[in-house]
């Protein structure tokens, strides 16, 4: 059976060019980046080479970057990072302002935080997923040290007013931190112009290898590192760098840059298909999708749907029977089985929480995909709801 994976912002296949490059960077031999040997001047030479593209394509500068062992990291080291240097500073910056449906990279490191002796808030959403501005107004004040918001949301796809938040942020002299995990590779982004002073992105969500990421610092943001160690990535993350994995990203960071328009368009065919292929076999009352209609609002490359009546474990089970990958919300979330977070926070009954299931799309897919796709869950439904 050929399998249809629609699992796409749980993880990407390795694009064959970042497979390349990492075989490539891993055949020259041992290197350790902050050897002084040829053979570590050769590997820090491959570091630098990847830094400097990664950081011509977000714009900044590369010293502003720091690689990591993936997203997750790349969050949770921005919020330590800023928060605990903020408090250093003026033990009265003790606010950390974040939405209440961000990737639980975020989410948890502020609960820690908050253990700590932070004060936290937790913005409200709307019923698509998106935070007002004016609430991130009335909550960051002379006294917040840290503003986390997502640009783009796992679940749902739902985009975050990043930019407008961000000035505020920074015209109080908070620090502000955009997980953008998802949105890299579908969303351009230019550090020069984006008022953000702590950026984190995730290789394995744009084709490229797993376990690698990086986090922008820009230029004079208070940071304390949380990895103690060796004195690389300019004593911002201590440990033996990942060159291989991070020559990798920086290919795959390239083609996602060069490509955006492209991804763009085929995975917004791939959702269409999807979605007409539903209206066709299950009418308007056998679905709803969740978050963000409107295409401005939304990165095109997840759809979340709810069936109403069949639990989303399930679907899924089903799915899978018959060759789908697909995922009830984000994949650590769908692994404890606990209700999305996400879907809770929009306000959305039980019925549709408990219902709903995350396709998301890329590399390799196409629309003849999506058509079979609607067709087997048609068949699913049916045989479900006639039990
Ligand atoms: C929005 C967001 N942030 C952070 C992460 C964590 O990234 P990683 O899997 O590289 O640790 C993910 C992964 O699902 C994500 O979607």
């Amino acid at each position: 059976m050929e399998r249809i994976y629609f699992d796409h912002a749980a993880t990407t296949p390795m694009h064959p060019e970042a497979i390349a490059a990492y075989a490539e960077a891993a055949a020259q031999g041992p290197g350790n980046p902050s050897s002084l040997h040829a053979q570590g001047r050769a590997a820090r030479s491959r570091l630098t080479a990847a830094r400097d593209r990664l950081a011509g394509i977000l714009r900044c500068d590369p010293a502003e970057l720091v690689f990591t062992g993936g997203g997750t990291e790349s969050d949770n080291a921005a919020l330590y990072g800023a928060a605990w240097a903020q408090r250093r500073r003026d033990p009265r910056r003790v606010g950390i302002v974040t939405t209440a449906v961000e990737h639980h990279a975020v989410l948890n490191a502020c609960r820690k935080l908050e253990a700590e002796g932070f004060e936290l808030v937790v913005l409200p959403v709307d019923e698509t997923g998106r935070v007002s501005t004016a609430s991130a107004e009335a909550a960051i004040g002379e006294t917040t040290a840290v503003v986390s918001v997502m640009w783009a949301n796992n679940e749902v796809g739902t985009l975050q007013p990043v930019a407008e938040i961000g000035r505020l942020a920074r015209e109080r002299g908070a620090v502000m931190h955009v997980d953008a995990v998802q949105a890299f590779g579908y969303e351009a982004i230019d550090l020069g112009a984006l008022p953000v002073d702590l950026l984190s992105l995730s290789a394995h969500k744009i084709n490229g290898p797993q376990g690698v990421g990086a986090l922008y610092i820009r230029k004079g943001t208070p940071f304390e590192p949380t990895a103690r160690g060796g004195s690389q990535e300019r004593n911002r993350r201590a440990g033996t760098e990942n060159v291989a994995g991070i020559a990798a990203f920086a290919k795959a960071a390239e083609l996602a840059a060069a490509q955006r328009e492209e991804r763009r368009a085929h995975a917004a065919a791939v959702r269409a298909a999807l979605l007409e292929g539903l209206a066709e076999r299950l009418g308007p009352d056998g679905f709803r999708v969740n978050g963000a209609a409107d295409e401005d609002a939304r990165i095109p490359h997840i759809l979340n749907v709810s069936f109403p009546g069949i639990s989303n474990e399930t679907m899924l089970m089903n799915l899978d029977l018959s060759g789908v990958a697909a995922s009830a919300g984000s994949a650590c979330t769908a692994g404890s089985l606990q209700p999305s977070h996400v879907l809770t926070a929009m306000g959305l009954s039980n019925q549709i929480c408990g219902s709903a299931i995350r396709f998301s799309f890329g590399l390799g897919n196409n629309e003849a995909e999506a058509e079979k796709t609607a067709k087997i869950i048609a068949t699913i439904a049916t045989r479900l709801r006639n039990r």
